[in-house]
């Protein structure tokens, strides 16, 4: 059986439909929606061949089309983690852009194609660009760099690397990365690139203090030392970019709780943002092992945004006259909601959803629907499923296909064996490092008609 939607009333949809202006790039996005960032595993993967790793595929193109396709697609396309380095790698499958990474070549070529795709109807293409520091598996690097020498604990039987501070050298090597990315994704036709800041990766390992223990310029004393990382990075970027180039954070919300961030330090940190001449910044929650991206409490679940009420604090605390553009991802899921949030932010952010269906922004400012299809009860909370059907699903779109129905019973049956499988061979391949992609719908398929 086919699946419901979320949303009960039909809504004014305009106030989603208007554009954004960005400053100080000028860009504008076309309207207030934004593709979340999802790491698509669908880039090129060798276990030994370094530079046979993160080379974007056909199918990435095809799937970034799709997003791109129409006048009313995604306002903005922010593309899942591209690595900044070949051994520190977020999950197998990212595309990755490492220094050693000249602007010529099949890598080139093919990050060239995944722009004009997405581009192709004036959605505007951001990369997200990252490191995973002390996120990072075992099984890829024994060894991790990051703010300090804090474990992150065994989760999910899955075993994470040693981190070590990085040294004054080290950090001069990652900066460099993060400026060489932007400037090559620059070159093959991006927009701009987001510094992913949040989940728990490098970026927010500088940012909170549960992950920062330094004592030197880097360190947690102040907003401004441990921004410093940040700081540095959007400087270097931002001298080897054209100044219409646009350069956004995605931040998170759990290390503004928990001794993280406090919010009077948010607050700093949006307003120190701003005056470093980011365009944008994605409020988000989770990292790994608390990842924040289920519905907890009542009010956040009538509200649907998870992180709708810290969005507000900044927002009010940025005051009316702010220049820093705010996105919200996690949750949205009725139209109604989105049309709500923007009296708080200025654009929602949709991952899920937009896997279940591409056009989903476009549906919506059609009219045609108003809301995303409701999956099976389990999936809502089932964060793991949840990201493995989006991938299944990421997987079917870039093979010109449509994605399976995450709310039809039979077809949750199918993908749920598949993941059996997978998970299997997962644990047979150990170390190996062969089976690391993510798992795939063998269910009846249905061509996407162009
Ligand atoms: C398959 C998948 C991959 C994701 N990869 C990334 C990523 O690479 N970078 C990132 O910032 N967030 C990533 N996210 C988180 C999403 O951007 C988004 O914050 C989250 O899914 C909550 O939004 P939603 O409720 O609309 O799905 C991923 C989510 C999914 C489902």
């Amino acid at each position: 059986m086919a699946s419901q939607r979320y949303g009960t009333t039909d809504v004014d949809i305009s106030s989603l439909a208007q554009p954004l202006q960005f400053h100080p790039s000028g860009q504008i996005a076309k309207n207030r929606f934004m593709k979340a960032p999802m790491g698509e595993g669908l880039a090129s993967w060798s276990p030994t061949d370094l530079q046979q790793r993160g080379v974007p595929t056909d199918e990435l193109v095809e799937l970034y089309r799709r997003w791109g396709k129409g006048q009313n697609s995604w306002g903005l396309i922010v593309t899942g983690n591209v690595e900044t380095d070949f051994r520190s790698i977020s999950a197998a499958g990212d595309m990755i852009v490492t220094p050693e990474c000249e602007p010529i070549g099949e890598r080139f070529e093919m990050f060239k194609k995944i722009a004009a795709a997405g581009k192709a109807d004036g959605s505007l293409m951001i990369a997200q660009i990252t490191h995973p520091g002390r996120q990072l598996q075992y099984r890829y690097n024994p060894v991790a760099v990051s703010a300090s020498d804090v474990q992150l604990d065994k989760g999910n039987g899955v075993e994470y690397a040693t981190p070590h501070p990085a040294t004054e050298e080290e950090i001069a090597r990652l900066i460099a990365g993060f400026a060489h990315a932007a400037a090559y994704l620059e070159k093959a036709g991006f927009d701009g690139v987001e510094l992913h800041a949040a989940h728990g990766y490098l970026l927010s390992q500088f940012l909170s203090r549960l992950t920062n223990k330094r004592t030197d310029a880097y360190g947690p004393q102040t907003m401004e030392s441990r921004l410093r990382f940040v700081s540095e990075v959007a400087r270097a970027i931002k001298a080897r970019v054209r100044p219409g180039f646009v350069v956004a954070a995605k931040l998170n919300s759990v290390e503004f709780q928990d001794g993280g961030v406090t919010p009077r330090e948010a607050r700093e940190l949006c307003q120190a943002l701003e005056a470093l001449g980011f365009d944008f910044v994605e409020l988000s929650g989770g990292m790994a092992g608390q990842s924040g991206m289920h519905w907890e409490k009542e009010s956040t679940r009538r509200r649907e945004a998870f992180f709708l009420e810290w969005a507000e604090t900044i927002t009010k605390a940025l005051g009316p006259d702010t220049k820093l553009r705010v996105y919200l991802s996690g949750g949205f899921r009725s139209a109604e909601a989105m049309v709500r949030s923007l009296d708080t932010v200025d654009g929602v952010g949709i991952g899920r959803p937009a896997t279940a269906e591409p056009e989903l922004c476009r549906d919506i400012l059609h009219g045609r629907v108003i809301g995303a299809r409701k999956p099976m009860r389990p999936l809502e909370n089932d964060l793991s499923l949840g990201l493995a059907v989006s991938q299944a699903q990421l997987a079917q779109i870039g093979s010109g296909k449509e994605p399976f129905d995450a709310g039809d019973e039979a077809a949750m049956e199918i993908f749920q064996a598949d993941m059996t499988i997978w998970q299997q061979r997962v644990v047979e391949d150990g170390d190996k490092l062969e089976f690391v992609l993510p798992p795939r719908y063998s269910g009846p398929h249905r061509h996407y008609r162009r």
